[in-house]
């Protein structure tokens, strides 16, 4: 490679290494907490869910012992709306007050996205939960407020390496990896999109920095870690919004 070209690379990365330090910050204070009883805790179900939910609402969920004051509450069989059952219990949720908050919690937790995240959830021994028939809330619209271009960047930086993420590397990427214009074509595309750093092979080298995730303990030093604000992520979903959809044809099976 040409030698002035390096000191134009440098630049360029230093450059986009500064415009995400500068997106990092979320917003303060939105936060709620919810009472939960220890067996949804240890089995893993709430670190399934929540992080799900606060990637698209930006809204923190702190979870604090069954029984302390809390302004959310799922407990079995209690008081407050049935939202889900499984191993033997039916999780109810009530809230003393309300807020913006606590508002957008139980919407998410009672639409079908919420739901869908609910029934995706597998616990040990093979335990789920399902959905008890409610009326859904009514379809999240999808808000696009990020920057595309950025989503383009950051996609150029973090996703390439393994997908096809705009026409101009459409022969590049990993052959067995979706691109982007196929991920697209799925009807719920923006939510694997929202989701995607809890889902394999993401876990083991991918950090969301505003929710402190820990890279799974299987990470390999051998890859870079990627590194993504909410931001990013919003960015990167206005990006993907933007895409043609691939013709699928016949509708294809992913996993
Ligand atoms: C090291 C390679 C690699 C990198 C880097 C990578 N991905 Fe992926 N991604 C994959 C593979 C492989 C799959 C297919 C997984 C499957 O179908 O089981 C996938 C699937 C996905 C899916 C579909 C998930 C679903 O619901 O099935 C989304 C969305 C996605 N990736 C987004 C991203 C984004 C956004 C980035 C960049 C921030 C990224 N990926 C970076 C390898 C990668």
């Amino acid at each position: 490679m040409p030698k002035r070209l390096i000191p134009m690379i440098l630049c360029l990365v230093l450059g986009l290494v500064l415009a995400l330090g500068g997106t990092m910050v979320m917003a303060e204070g939105r936060q709620i907490t919810l009472a939960a009883p220890k067996v949804l805790t240890e089995n893993g179900f709430l670190k399934h869910l929540l992080p799900r939910f606060t990637l698209k609402h930006r809204v923190r969920v702190a979870v604090v012992p069954n029984g302390a004051a809390a302004d959310v509450t799922l407990a079995p069989d209690g008081a407050g709306q049935a939202v889900f059952e499984g191993a033997g219990s039916r999780w109810h949720l009530s809230s003393l007050e309300d807020s913006a908050e606590i508002q957008r919690f139980s919407d998410w937790l009672t639409s079908d996205i919420g739901l869908n995240t609910v029934e995706a959830f597998e616990g040990p021994d093979g335990l789920q939960y399902t959905r008890v028939a409610i009326e859904a809330a009514a379809e999240e619209a999808l808000d696009l407020t990020g920057d595309a271009a950025n989503g383009l960047a950051v996609s150029n930086l973090h996703c390439k390496r393994c997908h096809v993420v705009g026409t101009a590397d459409r022969m590049s990427g990993i052959n067995s990896t979706p691109s982007f214009f196929v991920l697209r074509a799925f009807p719920d595309w923006d939510e694997r999109f929202y989701s995607f750093y809890a889902l394999n092979p993401h876990p083991s080298f991918t950090r969301i920095t505003d929710l402190e995730t820990k890279l799974d303990p299987m990470h390999k030093a051998a890859i870079v870690p990627v590194d993504l604000s909410l931001e990013d992520l919003d960015d990167i979903i206005t990006y993907v919004a933007g895409l043609e959809p691939a013709d699928l044809g016949a509708p294809i099976q992913l996993q």
